[in-house]
């Protein structure tokens, strides 16, 4: 196998988003597309629930905590819409039920949002198992039909890597990709207006960090990019050695490579440990980086936030519900960057994955095939001539003729191209010029069902194939 071209389709890294590659793709989820929608109604929920915490404690603190720390004026929204319905409703709690019951209530949100990532969770792994399943049927079945000739021009270790590697691509699409998108994009949404219906000033000075933020997560997704694409390089290059030291090893065996080859595999395998290497030094700067970040918003938050609070302007219940939402915001802004490598990363799979399925089927039954009650096994062979590359003929003219129950032995030097003529009768491969005929119909007429099922070989021919 050359190196060259099997590493070619390894490396590229296409767009990460392909109309065309996704809507194919959706095809897949159709079938299951009630657990796709209760998984996305399901995520969304969780996203809302994820809400309800810090709104519960900003109530807590500025009707039922503060009014005894000092005088309670300054409300924040949620606080002065709570004892709005209150007083309408002509409600009255001591502090201790009140903070009981806001204390349920926060409690209540995160029993929920359990139950609630459980289910999500659960059916959208259900489903990622279910296309997986479908999906690598779909392959082998897919793999079966093609021409033998297929296989001689594709490395079996790179058709091994389309049925498993590249599935597993795609489930982690189905299941970690678009559906908590949805989720992400909902919480961040639903953060944004919560902060800005609290305190528009203080939503803006926490959101001032934003440009930090997407500087330091551009500069990582450019660099990680980079790296995974060149991960993926170092690993095919293992796999193709691999595949064929391990397929050659009486060769190496019989040559004693044994220390050659260990040294050549030491240095693909110290390639690929480096540009793993390489790679985490990037997640190991990104991730802390955005807890960084996240620290310093924070600490605007109780610099300015603080000294609302101290001048009158701002309830501190409002200021706590600040300082909780913000660790809730950037980390599902960091994950948004993560989840681009996986839509790529699938792009790139499903781009390798389809080409495979759209081979055409060269040799396939025609439409109005030949299917004869019955075989009689007569055999013509009228100047064939083959080659199984363009620029090199292995069979030139070659006509003779096999008469039903006959036996004929065929004998030549190795690579004369005695297993060929057997091919070639039960039309593995296409003729370049000339005929091959059984009972006097060319095999390009006949079912191929029938043409290479036991009737026609077991009825009174005795002609034995011989083992490719
Ligand atoms: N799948 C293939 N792709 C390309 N070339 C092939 C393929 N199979 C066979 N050949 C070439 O075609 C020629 C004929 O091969 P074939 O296998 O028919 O010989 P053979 O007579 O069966 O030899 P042997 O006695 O070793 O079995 C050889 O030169 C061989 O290298
Ligand atoms: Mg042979």
């Amino acid at each position: 196998m050359s190196e060259a071209t099997s590493l070619h389709e390894e490396e590229i890294l296409g767009k990460a988003y392909d109309a065309r590659l996704m809507r194919r793709l959706l095809g897949y989820v159709v079938p299951y597309r009630w657990t796709a929608v209760a998984a996305i109604v399901l995520i969304v929920l969780s996203s809302l629930l994820q809400l309800v915490g810090p709104l519960a404690t900003a109530v807590a603190l500025d009707l039922f905590i503060r009014p005894f720390a000092g005088e309670a004026e300054t409300l924040s929204a949620v606080s002065r819409w709570v004892a709005d319905e209150m007083v309408r409703r002509g409600i009255e709690v001591e502090p201790a039920v009140g903070l009981g019951i806001v204390s349920l209530i926060y409690l209540g949100s995160l029993l929920l949002t359990f139950l609630v990532l459980y289910w999500q969770g659960y059916i959208m792994q259900l489903m990622g198992q279910r296309i997986m399943f479908d999906l690598r049927r779909d392959i082998f079945g897919r793999l079966q039909r093609l021409p033998v000739a297929y296989f001689d021009r594709n490395p079996i270790g790179r058709l091994v890597t389309r049925v498993t590697n590249d599935v597993d691509a795609l489930n982690e699409l189905f299941t970690a990709g678009i559906v908590s998108i949805f989720g992400d994009v909902v919480l961040l949404v639903g953060i944004v207006a919560v902060l800005f219906w609290l305190d528009w000033r203080l939503a803006i000075v926490t959101f001032a960090i934003l440009p930090l933020l997407l500087l330091l997560t551009f500069w990582f997704k450019t660099r990680a990019r980079r790296s995974y694409r060149e991960v993926r390089v170092r690993l095919a290059r293992i796999n193709a050695f691999l595949q064929e030291h391990i397929t050659g090893m009486s060769v190496v065996q019989l040559f004693n490579r044994e220390e050659g080859a260990l040294d050549d595999f030491s240095r693909v395998n110290d390639a690929h440990r480096r540009a793993n290497i390489r790679a985490i030094f990037y997640y190991a700067v990104y991730y802390p980086g955005v807890e960084l970040i996240t620290a310093l918003g924070v600490g605007l938050i109780l610099w300015y936030g603080g000294s609302g609070v101290v001048a009158g302007a701002l309830s501190i219940g409002a200021l706590v519900a600040f300082l909780q939402y913000a660790q809730r915001f950037y980390q599902p802004l960091a994950d948004l960057s993560e989840k681009y490598n996986i839509l790529q990363a699938a792009m790139a799979s499903s781009e390798r994955i389809f080409r495979l399925m759209d081979s055409p089927v060269e040799i396939a039954s025609p439409a109005d095939a030949y299917r004869p009650g019955e075989v009689r096994g007569a055999i013509e062979f009228r100047q064939v001539s083959f080659g199984y590359n363009e620029d090199e003929q292995v069979l030139h003219d070659i006509s003779f003729a096999v008469a039903p129950g006959e036996t004929v032995a065929i004998v030549g030097h190795t690579g004369a191209g005695k297993t060929t003529l057997a091919s070639l009768l039960q039309r593995f491969y296409d003729l370049d010029s000339g005929s091959v005929m059984v009972d006097g119909v060319d095999v390009r007429e006949w079912d191929l069902e029938l043409l290479r099922g036991p009737s026609v070989w077991c009825s009174r021919t005795s002609f034995s194939s011989p083992a490719r």
